[in-house]
């Protein structure tokens, strides 16, 4: 199939176009690049030797979107492109709102023009909100506890409503938990601009020696070691839960959902004991106060996406560290370097 990828340079878009290269797909990329790299492309071609098509392309711009459908002949879309900072969606909702939500109907709307209806949502575990007792299982209510995870929660809303009302669209919900851990060419992986938010991108750059120390957000919560738990997945194994959720919609039409997640909880200190380990040395850390918004624990049930996609995570805690490890020692600098 020829599959049209948004968000592509990203970090889990770079992964993804690379599982659908190497399971024979064609790809189109299209990124605005305002927090990424095409040099991951670039690299991602290296990898597989086959270039994707790329359009440095905003989904504001529904004109340009609408260009990229005229050009090719797309069979499905998967759609990573949006904003993803929790705290500047707080402090900027109308950003948030406005480039995920409008890019993403600008993007509907075009596939509908040019006869595209089959989609994969890069949604996240984030829509389960804070009410939903643990494991989250698909079927739960949803209602997310910022604007972020709201614009996640919304696109749900406005492609389940899509789904019901047209019975051509064949639609995919991805609920992502944590993903970590890099190709393991080391060529590929998470390069965040400016400071880390995420927990494994911050271990990674203080273990390079971008930055001092590692601030541990809470050290007495109910868990077993008063550190919170969540779902870490390699970032490799959730690319081919792409493709596995892609090929079974190919064949179905409708609406369906599935968590990406291993189903399992490791703490922050355990996580910081991995990456120690791929290291062979400690990292410096301070448990300090809590993060404001972050739940003390949450993971996968993991049952649905083996049951329906014959897909589950393959690889390690450690082997997600190993990994997210080499990528950062080669590239200290992530892809300005070169
Ligand atoms: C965060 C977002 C979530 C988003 C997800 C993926 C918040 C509250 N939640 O989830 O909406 O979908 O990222 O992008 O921002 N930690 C530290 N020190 C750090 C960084 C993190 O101790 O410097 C801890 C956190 O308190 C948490 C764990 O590490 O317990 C994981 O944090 P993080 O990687 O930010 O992921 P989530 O909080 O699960």
């Amino acid at each position: 199939m020829k599959i049209l990828v948004t968000g592509g340079t990203g970090y889990i878009g770079s992964h993804t176009v690379l599982s659908l290269q190497e399971a024979g797909h064609d790809v189109v990329v299209i990124d605005n690049l305002i927090n990424s790299s095409d040099e991951a492309l670039r690299r991602v071609a290296e990898l597989t030797g086959k270039p994707a098509a790329f359009h440095r392309t905003d989904l504001l711009d529904e004109q340009a979107v609408d260009a990229v459908f005229a050009e090719h002949a797309v069979d499905a879309v998967i759609h990573f492109a949006g904003l993803k900072a929790v705290g500047e969606s707080v402090s900027e909702p109308l950003k948030y709102y406005h480039n995920n939500l409008v890019g993403t109907l600008n993007l509907l709307r075009s596939m509908d023009r040019h006869n595209v209806r089959s989609i994969v949502f890069s949604s996240s575990a984030t829509v389960y909100g804070e009410h939903n007792a643990i494991p989250y299982v698909e079927k739960m209510e949803i209602g997310a506890n910022n604007p972020y995870g709201r614009t996640k929660e919304q696109i749900e809303d406005i492609l389940s409503d899509l789904g019901a009302a047209d019975g051509r669209w064949h639609i995919a919900l991805l609920r992502y938990f944590n993903p970590v851990g890099a190709h393991p060419s080391g060529r590929i992986g998470e390069d965040p601009q400016g400071i880390p938010n995420n927990l494994v991108p911050f271990i990674a750059q203080v273990a390079v020696g971008r930055r001092e120390k590692l601030m541990v957000f809470g050290g007495d919560y109910d868990t077993p070691d008063g550190t919170c738990l969540r779902d870490y997945i390699h970032v490799v194994d959730l690319a081919e839960g792409h493709v596995a959720a892609l090929n079974h919609i190919a064949e179905r039409a409708g609406v369906f959902r599935w968590n990406l997640g291993s189903g399992t909880g490791s703490s922050v200190l355990e996580v910081l004991r991995s990456f120690e380990k791929a290291v062979g040395r400690p990292i410096p850390h301070e448990i300090t106060g809590r993060r404001a918004g972050d739940l003390p624990a949450f993971w996968a049930d993991a049952t649905s996406a083996l049951a329906d996609l014959s897909w589950s995570t393959s690889k390690s805690l450690d082997q997600m560290c190993e990994d997210h490890w080499r990528w950062q020692k080669n590239n200290p600098q992530g892809y300005s370097a070169d």
